[in-house]
């Protein structure tokens, strides 16, 4: 009994250090690299709530529109500033200089986010935030504390109600895990063909494995 005890102690160390490494707990993204429309509402979020402040310059908006089949027509029109090209990568229009005056603190490129920090911390950051009086923004994080970023998702979380808002965060962490890794949809795609190929080349093995050994019984 004292072995079994020891045993699950030990067991659930590695959580308990992780607990104190990373802070709080995370909620679960749901990410799915399959899942078009999600992907396509979370481009348009991140488009009309992010790209002000944070640049995804590894990211170009032809590729968008290509990988979640966006017509182009709409991507240059509902989604990209004025004067810029399909082929452009997607900045912002503001001095990154400018911008740690303003907040204290520049807002990083977004690109490989979810990447750095993991989809679920990204989920949890932008549904981690609550009153606070004393911070500039009268906002603090549970995830992210004193973040010099404002609640820019606070007119969207009143307008929805709790699950659609959740939703709506879940879809647009579903983006920033695409943007972080665009093959990923590819590579799924090519893995259901790849087994079905291993499937069907396993018939024939089995035929020569077979009449290699005929003899030798
Ligand atoms: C008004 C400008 C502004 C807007 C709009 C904005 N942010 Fe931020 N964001 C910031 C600033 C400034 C920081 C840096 C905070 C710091 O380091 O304290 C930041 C930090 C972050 C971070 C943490 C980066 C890190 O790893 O250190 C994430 C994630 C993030 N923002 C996501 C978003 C998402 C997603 C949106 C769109 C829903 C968004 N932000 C919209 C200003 C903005």
């Amino acid at each position: 009994m004292k072995k079994l005890i020891l045993f699950v102690l030990l067991a659930l160390s590695p959580l308990a250090v992780q607990a104190a490494e990373h802070g709080p707990v995370l909620l679960h993204a749901p990410v799915n690299a399959q899942d078009k429309v999600s992907l396509q509402n979370g481009a348009k979020l991140y488009i009309s709530y992010c790209l002000g402040c944070h640049a995804a310059k590894y990211m170009r908006y032809e590729r968008i529109a290509s990988d979640l089949q966006i017509e182009p027509k709409l991507v240059q029109e509902y989604m990209m500033f004025t004067g810029d090209k399909l082929g452009d990568q997607m900045n912002t229009k503001v001095d990154p200089k400018d911008q740690a005056k303003w907040f204290g603190a520049a807002p990083p490129d977004l690109t490989l986010e979810t990447r750095l920090r993991s989809p679920d911390w990204v989920y949890s950051y932008l549904l981690g935030f609550y009153p606070d009086e004393k911070r500039p923004f009268g906002v603090n994080n549970h995830v992210f504390p004193d973040v010099a970023m404002p609640h820019v998702l606070a007119d969207l979380e009143k307008e929805q109600t709790p699950e659609a808002f959740k939703q709506s965060v879940g879809d647009l962490v579903n983006f920033m895990a695409y943007m972080a890794e665009p093959i990923k949809t590819e590579r799924e795609r090519l893995g259901v063909f790849v087994l079905i190929f291993l499937a069907i080349l396993m018939i024939p093995v089995w035929f020569l494995n077979k009449e290699y050994w005929k003899d030798v019984k």
